[in-house]
């Protein structure tokens, strides 16, 4: 049987030492770390996403103030909304919920945003950095799925990776923090020529695609570690509906390591989210 990787209790354990953090933050004199979080819309998905962070927050310690902007506020009001927050100085962290009504330019709104202050690490100024391997805040997904990772994985150098999507918010970063720990990297998406035989050479396969149970046993090589980012709700002949991730996790005894969905990935998301707000409150008090 693969080890499932308990996605759950690592974040359990993450969020400890980020409330801890928080605490000696407080205790030292300082202000709680804040965190705004803005929802343009009702997209339920976004909704139930967006109350997960904040009530996650309120556990650690970590200020949050949320931002419900109806789905047809205009774009001026929301980078308006973006400008304040900027400016002040209780506003650690700054998340903006994707994905964002038609009417508005999710790439002006998120390039708006303090890059001190970009807990989503999607600006352009941190996007840089993480491809040129110099700070600045990484992306949470990503961050969650390398802690996933560093729970089964001592030494990168070298290993074969394949990157099942090629998304700016997973593919991408994901590539780039395993490229900065030498492993060989290949990014894979739609196009993809022979996908099955590409990820059958992978150490580690990073599912990100979005596809239910697109990738099947015969995909996996014996003794390959892979982490599952996919989440989509699909239903079953009787009419009830489920979570399922990008693998056929039941078709993979013969791995090293999966990490289950749900419990996997999306719990370490919220956590780094909390880590990364705790760090951009450090560095401005810096
Ligand atoms: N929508 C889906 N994933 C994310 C995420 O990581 N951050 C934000 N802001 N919106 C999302």
């Amino acid at each position: 049987m693969a080890q499932i990787i308990d996605g759950k209790a690592l974040a359990a354990k993450l969020l400890e030492t980020t409330s801890a953090d928080v605490a000696e933050i407080v205790a030292g004199g300082g202000t709680a770390p804040g965190l705004a979080v803005i929802l343009v819309g009702n997209d339920p998905a976004s909704q139930v996403y967006v109350g997960r962070k904040i009530s996650q927050c309120r556990k650690a310690g970590i200020r949050s103030v949320e931002h419900r902007l109806d789905a047809e506020t205009p774009q001026e009001d929301l980078l308006a909304l973006i400008d304040t927050l900027n400016a002040d100085a209780g506003v650690h962290g700054i998340l903006v919920q994707l994905p964002l009504p038609k009417h508005i330019d999710a790439a002006l709104v998120l390039d708006r945003i303090d890059p001190g202050k970009d807990v989503d690490g999607f600006h352009p100024v941190n996007v840089g950095r993480l491809s040129t391997g110099t700070g600045g805040l990484v992306p949470c997904t990503p961050l969650g799925v390398m802690l996933l990772l560093d729970s089964v994985i001592e030494d990168y150098r070298g290993l074969n990776v394949v990157v099942i999507g090629k998304s700016n918010i997973v593919g991408k970063p994901v590539s780039m923090l395993l490229l900065e720990r030498e492993a060989t990297v290949t990014v894979t998406h739609i196009e993809t020529r022979d996908l099955p035989d590409v990820a059958r050479k992978a150490d580690i396969i990073v599912a990100a695609a979005g596809a239910p149970h697109l990738v099947r046993g015969y995909w996996v090589k014996p003794g390959a570690v892979v982490i599952d980012v996919g989440i989509s709700r699909v239903t079953d002949f009787d009419g009830t509906t489920r979570l399922v991730g990008d693998c056929a996790t039941h078709e993979l005894d013969h791995a090293r390591a999966v990490t289950p969905v749900p419990g996997g990935v999306g719990p370490m998301t919220i956590a780094c989210l909390l880590s990364n707000t705790v760090l951009a409150a450090k560095r401005s008090a810096k």
